[in-house]
């Protein structure tokens, strides 16, 4: 496994690289979400890079850039364990140096849900997604559906700057008790876990709920949100069914849907989501 931390280093060596090859793109403290990307990119791929960088610009000022966990080592230690190519792992004054001005934005789709309540995140994450493009140029990358409309986002500038690079989106992978794995996760304490798997709850029962034949997102968002205001510890910041990929709300769902919540737990805020009907495809 190499590690490399300069831009200049990843340029020069990503053309020996094996191709195909694949780039799971990360922020570290990795967990069995990142490690189900990883496992699915080798699976694919003759070579798989991953990047470790927490981006600076896709935290809003009052969110938790400062405290979010930093554990280089097991995650070195993890990546090792899975025999990866390459780790990534530039610093912010090499991404982000004096003069930096570029950025790309996603109007639509990365200005609602997530793009409402965290204003400038998805102008983030769309960017250094692109730099982390440009500096690897990989084949395939792959995004978990935990963060759904993240993957619609890249979907969106990956098409519009044609940057050509294969995109995959792969399953949210949970706790035994639902609860979508998550960094933010470990924010919580014990009282609190519990009462997070009300987050999960509440879909399974929009699921549900689809499944019987209910169609009305009215109807279905009111049983989300009178479960979820059962539980004391939860307030709820949104609930949406929308169209999956524009991401505009719907009143009726008539043929695909994505049933998306964010949740605050204490003073942990937690997303999550599934998507339903046929065609139930996050990239197009
Ligand atoms: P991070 O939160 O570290 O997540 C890295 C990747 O793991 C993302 O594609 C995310 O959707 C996926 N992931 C997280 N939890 C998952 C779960 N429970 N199941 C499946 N996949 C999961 O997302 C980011 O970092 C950043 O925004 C990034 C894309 C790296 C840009 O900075």
């Amino acid at each position: 496994m190499r590690t490399i931390d300069s831009i200049t280093e990843m340029v020069e060596i990503r053309n020996q690289i094996k191709r195909p090859m694949a780039l799971v793109p990360t922020m570290g403290a990795l967990h069995h979400g990142h490690i189900s990307l990883i496992d699915k990119a080798k699976e694919e791929n003759a070579s798989v890079i991953v990047s470790i960088f927490i981006n600076p610009t896709q935290f809003g000022p009052k969110e938790d850039f400062q405290s979010y966990p930093r554990e280089l080592e097991s995650d070195l230690s993890i990546l090792k364990s899975l025999d990866i190519d390459v780790v990534f792992m530039p610093n912010q004054d090499d991404m982000y140096p004096n003069g930096f001005e570029t950025w790309v934005e996603v109007r639509g789709i990365g200005d609602r849900l997530e793009g409402e309540q965290r204003p400038g995140h998805f102008r983030g994450v769309a960017t250094v997604v692109t730099k982390l493009f440009a500096i690897t140029r990989p084949d395939t990358a792959y995004f978990g559906q935990k963060d759904a409309q993240q993957v619609v986002v890249i979907g969106k500038l990956n098409r519009d700057l044609n940057l050509g690079v294969d995109l995959k989106a792969l399953p949210t992978i949970r706790e035994p008790d639902g609860l979508a794995m998550s960094t933010r996760n470990f924010y919580m304490e014990a009282h609190e876990r519990q009462a997070s798997s009300v987050i999960f709850r509440s879909l399974a029962l929009a699921h549900d709920m689809y499944f019987k034949g209910y169609r009305n997102s009215n109807e279905i968002k009111d049983e989300i949100r009178t479960l979820i205001e059962e539980e004391p510890l939860a307030r709820i910041n949104y609930i949406s069914i929308a169209q999956i990929d524009t991401l505009e709300e719907i009143e009726h769902i008539n043929n695909h849907a994505l049933i998306s919540v964010a949740v605050n737990i204490g003073q942990t805020r937690l997303i999550d989501n599934i998507t339903v009907g046929p065609a139930t495809k996050l990239l197009q």
